[in-house]
């Protein structure tokens, strides 16, 4: 099992400064290799917060996350920030691209930590290759501003993908675009997600992008149930 989520409860406290509120209650989830996993649910029903559990972004107020076996509650800030920049890739509703860098430059900035361990030009080739397959490659040497809603997500999906992540976590990718470049963002993850070996977790209120994926969860009331 790549993921596996133990009884996870959150809370947060009340932006009132009273009490708390209970997000995520006795999630249990399991997430083998390679599969595609959609997680739907109402706005404030806590998918971004689940998502953040399971990318070590933040911890839970109980319960256990395992990733490739180890519990991450176990680790580190170093082995953390490992695990985040090597073994996950991430994908959000904006794209946050740095608007001063090109889109291979973009691309290439989660190679920079570990530039020493692999040879100049293997990432930059990888980054190609990859930006080929997603359509962009006359754009290598465009900035973010020249590129359409589309073409920036694209770019953000080849980022997430560009250190080989064991998971991908995609936190409402097309929630920025429109019916038809949604959907051909939502092919996209789902076909490189086959082709590159990767697990894929995307959270979407899209019911057309969660029918693309493997297995579809529902969040409500703070609990998490397969459909
Ligand atoms: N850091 C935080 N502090 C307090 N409340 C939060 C925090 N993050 C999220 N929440 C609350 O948790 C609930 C779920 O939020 P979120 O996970 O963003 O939902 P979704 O992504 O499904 O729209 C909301 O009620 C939100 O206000
Ligand atoms: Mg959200």
């Amino acid at each position: 099992m790549l993921l596996e989520l133990n009884h996870i409860e959150k809370k947060f406290d009340h932006p009132s400064g009273e009490g708390e509120i209970l997000v995520l209650k006795d999630i249990c989830l399991e997430v083998p290799k390679g599969e595609a996993v959609a997680v739907i649910g109402p706005s404030g029903s806590g998918k971004s917060t689940l998502l953040n559990i399971i990318g070590a972004l933040d911890s839970p107020s109980a319960g256990l996350v395992k990733f490739g076996g180890k519990d991450l509650a176990g680790l580190g800030n170093i082995e953390l920030s490992e695990i985040r920049n090597r073994q996950m890739g991430f994908v959000f509703q904006l794209h946050h691209l740095l608007p001063q860098c090109t889109v291979l430059e973009n691309v290439l900035i989660p190679t920079i930590p570990f530039s020493k361990d692999q040879k100049k030009g293997d990432a930059e080739a990888r980054a190609k290759n990859l930006l080929e397959k997603v359509g962009l490659e006359a754009h290598l040497e465009h900035f973010p501003a020249q590129l359409s809603g589309g073409e920036m997500q694209r770019v953000a999906v080849v980022r997430a993908l560009i250190n080989q992540p064991l998971l991908v976590l995609a936190d409402e990718p097309t929630g920025s675009l429109d019916r038809e470049s949604s959907e051909a963002l939502g092919q996209l993850l789902v076909d490189l997600n086959k082709e590159q070996e990767t697990t894929l977790i995307v959270v979407t209120h899209s019911l057309e992008l969660a029918r693309l994926l493997d297995k579809v969860y529902k969040l409500q009331d703070g609990s998490l149930e397969k459909v």
